[in-house]
């Protein structure tokens, strides 16, 4: 099966671009990011502590995550697509990602998809350590400023309030926790096809990728 790997950090529009690669290619998507969130959504909902590991890494076990081409995320049979973005969510994910047995658990449930379907996988540690093997592998960039023009641009059309400071905060902090977690941090690597989308357009990123790929 082929894996095209695509890892960057928050809102540097991974999701936007491997979701059209996949459909254009008639590959698989699989929206890491959304299974960490999943964890982070069970472990508020059981009132657990960002550090009760065992019983972290036991609801990944348990769960059933189901991730669809256009993007919607099933947890147990529920659609919890709108619930795994809250805040309150995004704050939580970004530290119980650190957890170490839960990222062997959710490599091991990631490496399966790929033995199905071909993929086109993106997250944080996805050409590093996941699919170090992959047949394509991406790291997707843009300016800290960049994004968060993006994501404040999104939040005003969602009606949602919000300061360009705050969401360049939180980019920066996410970053921070992103590049920083002692195992599977998100890393630049030699091997990676490196795009910055600062300034590109999302057909031009996806042209780029497509080139890369032969398609
Ligand atoms: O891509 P995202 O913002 O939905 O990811 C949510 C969080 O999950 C983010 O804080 C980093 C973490 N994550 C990770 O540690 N490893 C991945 N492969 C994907 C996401």
């Amino acid at each position: 099966m082929k894996v095209i790997a695509i890892d960057g950090p928050s809102g540097s529009g991974k999701g936007t671009i491997a979701k059209e690669v996949a459909k254009r290619l008639n590959y698989t998507y699989v929206d890491t990011g959304a299974m960490y969130r999943c964890v982070s959504l069970m472990s508020l909902r059981k009132n657990l502590e960002e550090n009760e590991k065992e019983k972290i890494v036991g609801l990944l076990e348990n769960a059933d995550i189901k991730l669809t081409n256009e993007g919607k995320v099933y947890l147990n049979g529920e659609d919890v697509s709108d619930l795994i973005r809250t805040p309150e969510v995004t704050h939580r994910v970004s530290k119980i990602s650190s957890i170490i047995e839960l990222r062997e658990v959710m490599r091991k449930k990631q490496r399966e998809l790929a033995t199905k379907d071909n993929i086109v996988m993106e997250g944080r540690d996805i050409t590093t350590e996941v699919f170090p093997d992959a047949d394509y592998k991406f790291y997707l960039d843009a300016s800290v400023e960049e994004r968060t023009n993006r994501r404040y641009k999104q939040n005003i059309e969602k009606g949602i309030d919000c300061t360009y400071e705050s969401i360049k905060a939180s980019i920066e902090e996410r970053d921070y926790d992103d590049m920083h977690r002692p195992v599977g941090a998100l890393t630049r690597t030699n091997e990676q096809n490196y795009i910055d989308s600062s300034n590109m357009s999302i057909e031009e990123v996806i042209s780029t990728i497509m080139n890369i790929v032969g398609e």
